[in-house]
């Protein structure tokens, strides 16, 4: 059992490798002759075993890279008691965004700087330092970091000592970290500058970044101060740092990692210009700030005890950030923005190669798999409805209770429900267990009955298969009924449940406030009285999930294409961002499946659905405006460009590209419409704005745009882009993807894919290459899923390996979904 780790490293920045020596403090409990821990990819050429003033020789270090393992052979038994195991070792700073990594900027006088940064999660320490590489094995760790004059070191905790070596390199030692896992462990070195300090109730907190990003910090700090002040208040416990540094990193693999003291983040959701951005640009920083901010406690204080915990981890900080940036910022109305989010979660698990949010996991890719859609929103969405249900000061009392429990400690998930249970009272154990060990979800089917509302359940499965699987059902139900209001929290059971109605003409909404994870179906009657007074009767995320479901029953063949149309087209009032975003999504893709004539019928719709709405707005921002305002005003000339193919539209969108200043969200509209008919000139223009973009937001705006171009050779240059040096590895498989769902050439961009399988393999971080992927869903050609089916049949992403089973299961969906409303779509959009 290790109890400390002692580690020095001294890194080579420009020779790309780095030595290290490690001295851990252990204890023996049982007489051994070897010991066995992690390493992956490291040389280990030193080790001593010691006991005061005993030494036990080590005869032989082995090392097995398959299995991640080294074996130290001792010359005699090492007795129970208290040792101190010293290793020697070197490694190569890796391209692969993992373990001990290189990443790279150009600096001023555009020469390549190298920082040598960490990502340990979920079981990468092991390429960095040998070790005890799982999660229940914690320890306090105490760095110590050399490195070239003139640079910078961070880590977990704050600088205590430095000292000059007779070799002019600077040794840099940091205070010890609480007791902790070693995945959370970080260090980031290089010729770095920071931002701030700014003050959270005594925690000094700054924004790490490369020179000359100053500017773009202003906004993470603010958030950063917002969110760590709100969750000590929250959870009641103080944050269990000294000090919080927040490290930009030019290339990383994920979007955000919460190593304590030390969070490190993709440059795009940290580094950002409030007065150039959108609100959903924001939103991500925002967003991403307080998702690492809720671990400090949830996730790095108390940590679950094994990888087949990690949902509740991801789970509960997703939920978290929800609570905190709603706190931070009300008016983006951020509970509907997370129902946006959930449909995506809902789409999934709707699918027969689902799989139960907690999932067994034995191997390092076993644990890689965790991280997916069921994990951060099912799991998120399914502890909103818990905590809807309970009431939310009686959710956050269970949550407090079970953070002090278990504080600097590691938990199964039960422990949490036992938490909640004891402070309320309520079954949570039995409910949560049905919905966290049980895969799917129930659609609830809401009939009028004489003078009582009946509730039954049906497993929501898009293949249509009978299943019989229920889950108690927490719901809240609104009855509207002139002036009288009456909100009902039920608990469907297996054989459904009744309520009174308020009086007999009242409007139900089911789901009030939408925050079960189910779909609704109501019977005809009850469906007509909530959608001719949508607006009046329903929030806009009660009209958001109205929306969502009747585009689920059209994907699942419970209805037709037309119900949706009607549906929209009695809309048309609508003002509400995410409901909008519902509309033009379904209408997107019958896009996808028309040419032609009956393109141009479609087109015709959308332009009379979405030109009144946008008369309402004025295509001019006005003075102090809500974001949301701007947001839907973007969205809405974007559709109106592309969807519609409106001129007008299409004229107004190229005039603000090419002047490229203006109001951040109508920019944003016109740089994807303009790419979307964009020729060889415009592609050029693109790729200098994005090769010269001031922000990492803007960068990311022209350089995902171009995968939308319509002409082949320009697509063509998007794919050699993103296998040359022109394109950043954390970027690159997200820019394939994305071209994946050209309309125009999307096959091309998957035998791309297709082709170069094995160097992309090479060449991308290991969990980006599921992403490389997420395209594959939008190919409806028969003939291109087949192609795409029969790679897979010899190819697989073992690390992701259900995710792969998903996308090919949603592009087979959406291959049958064409081929079966594209006839009565033909019929409504004829001339
Ligand atoms: N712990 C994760 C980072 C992570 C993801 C590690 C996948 C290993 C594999 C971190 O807390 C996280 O969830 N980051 C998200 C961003 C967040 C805003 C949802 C991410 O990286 O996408
Ligand atoms: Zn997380």
């Amino acid at each position: 059992m290790p109890s400390r780790y002692d580690l020095t490293l001294a890194p080579d920045l420009d020779a790309g490798t780095f030595e290290g020596t490690v001295d851990v403090t252990l204890e023996v409990i049982e007489s051994v002759t070897e010991i066995v821990l992690n390493s992956h990819e490291l040389e280990v050429d030193e080790a001593r075993l010691t006991s005061d003033d005993v030494e036990v020789e080590v005869t032989k270090i082995r090392t097995d890279d398959d299995a991640e393992r080294l074996t130290l052979d001792l010359g005699s038994e090492a007795e129970p008691g208290s040792w101190k195991l010293l290793l020697g070792f070197h490694g190569r700073l890796n391209p692969r965004l993992t373990g001990f990594y290189r990443s790279t900027y150009a600096d001023d006088e555009g020469a390549t700087r190298v920082v040598g940064t960490t990502h340990f999660e979920p079981t990468d320490a092991r390429r960095a330092f040998p070790c005890w590489d799982e999660p229940d094995l914690k320890a306090v760790l105490g760095f110590t970091i050399v490195v070239d004059e003139g640079l910078t070191a961070v880590s977990n905790g704050p600088e205590i000592e430095r000292a000059t070596l007779d070799d002019g390199r600077v040794q840099i030692r940091f205070a010890d970290t609480m007791k902790m896992s070693t995945y959370l462990a970080a260090w980031v070195v290089g010729k770095l500058d920071a931002s701030g300090p700014a003050d959270a109730g005594g925690v000094p907190i700054r924004i790490v970044h490369v020179p000359g990003k100053g500017d773009l910090t202003g906004f993470a700090l603010e958030s950063s101060v917002h969110s760590l002040n709100w969750f000590a208040d929250y959870y009641g416990i103080p944050y269990p740092e000294a000090k919080l540094d927040n490290v930009a990193i030019p290339d990383f693999a994920q979007g955000a990692m919460e190593n304590v003291g030390c969070v490190t983040y993709r440059e795009q959701v940290l580094l950002i210009d409030p007065a150039r951005s959108t609100q959903e640009e924001l939103l991500g920083v925002a967003e991403t700030v307080a998702h690492e901010l809720a671990h400090m406690w949830f996730g790095d204080l108390v940590t679950m005890r094994w990888w087949n915990g990690i949902w509740l981890n991801e789970a509960f900080a997703t939920f978290m950030s929800m609570l905190a940036v709603d706190d931070f910022r009300p008016d983006w109305e951020i509970w509907n923005e997370f129902a946006r989010g959930r449909t995506n979660a809902l789409e999934v698990d709707s699918l027969t190669t689902t799989r139960p949010i907690e999932y067994e996991v034995r191997s390092p890719d076993d644990a890689s798999g965790m991280f997916d859609t069921l994990t951060y929103v099912k799991g998120g969405a399914v502890l909103r409805m818990l905590e809807q249900w309970l009431g939310a000061e009686r959710f956050r009392d269970g949550i407090r209770r079970y953070l002090g429990k278990h504080a600097y400690g590691n938990t199964e998930t039960h422990d949490l429900w036992d938490a909640l249970e004891e402070e309320t009272g309520d079954p949570v154990r039995r409910v949560m267990d049905a919905w966290i060990f049980q895969r799917g979800y129930p659609a609830i089917s809401v009939e009028l009955d004489g003078d009582r509302l009946r509730f039954s359940q049906r497993r929501f499965l898009l293949s249509g298969d009978e299943d019989d699987t229920t889950w108690p059902v927490p719901l809240m139900v609104r009855q509207v009924a002139g002036d009288r209001e009456r909100l009902d929290r039920i608990l469907i059971e297996a054989d459904g449940a009744e309520l009174d109605m308020l009086a007999p003409d009242a409007a139900v909404v089911a789901n009030a406030g939408a925050s079960s994870f189910v779909r609704v179906v109501y019977d005809d009657e009850l469906r007509s009285r909530i959608v001719a007074r949508a607006t009046e009767v329903l929030s806009p995320v009660e009209r958001y999930t109205l929306v969502d479901d009747a585009w689920a029953a059209v994907v699942a063949g419970r209805a037709s294409a037309a119900s949706f149309v009607d549906l929209v087209a009695g809309l048309g009032e609508e003002d509400d961002l995410r409901v909008w975003q519902a509309i033009l999504g379904g209408l997107g893709w019958f896009d996808r499946f028309l040419e032609g004539e009956e393109r141009e019928g479609l087109r015709s719709f959308v332009r009379d659905l979405v030109r009144p709405a946008l008369g309402r707005l004025g295509w001019e921002p006005a003075e102090g405006e809500p974001d949301l305002t701007r947001a839907l005003r973007g969205q809405l000339v974007q559709s109106l460009a592309i969807l519609g193919a409106d001129p007008e539209a299409q004229a107004h969108a190229r005039e603000l590209e090419l002047d490229g200043g203006g109001e951040p969200q109508l920019l944003q509209a016109a740089v994807e419409a303009v790419a979307a008919d964009g020729n060889a000139e415009d592609f050029e223009r693109y790729w200098q704005r994005y090769k010269g973009a001031a922000t990492p937001q803007e960068e990311e705006r022209y350089l995902f745009a171009t995968a939308r171009f319509p002409g082949e050779a320009e697509i063509r240059r998007v794919l050699d882009a993103s296998v040359s040096d022109e394109v950043r590895t954390q970027d690159a498989p997200y820019l394939l993807a994305r071209s994946t769902t050209n309309r125009q050439h999307g096959p091309t961009v998957w035998r791309f894919i297709a082709e170069r399988w094995d160097e992309l393999q090479d060449r991308f971080a290991s969990s980006n290459i599921i992403g490389l992927v997420s395209g594959i869903r939008y190919l409806s050609d028969p003939d291109v899923v087949g192609e795409v089916e029969a790679f897979f049949e010899t190819h697989d992403i073992p690390q992701n390996h259900l995710m792969l089973q998903q996308g090919l299961e949603r592009m087979r969906q959406a291959a049958a979904l064409r081929q079966r409303i594209t006839p009565e779509l033909v019929e409504r959009f004829r001339a």
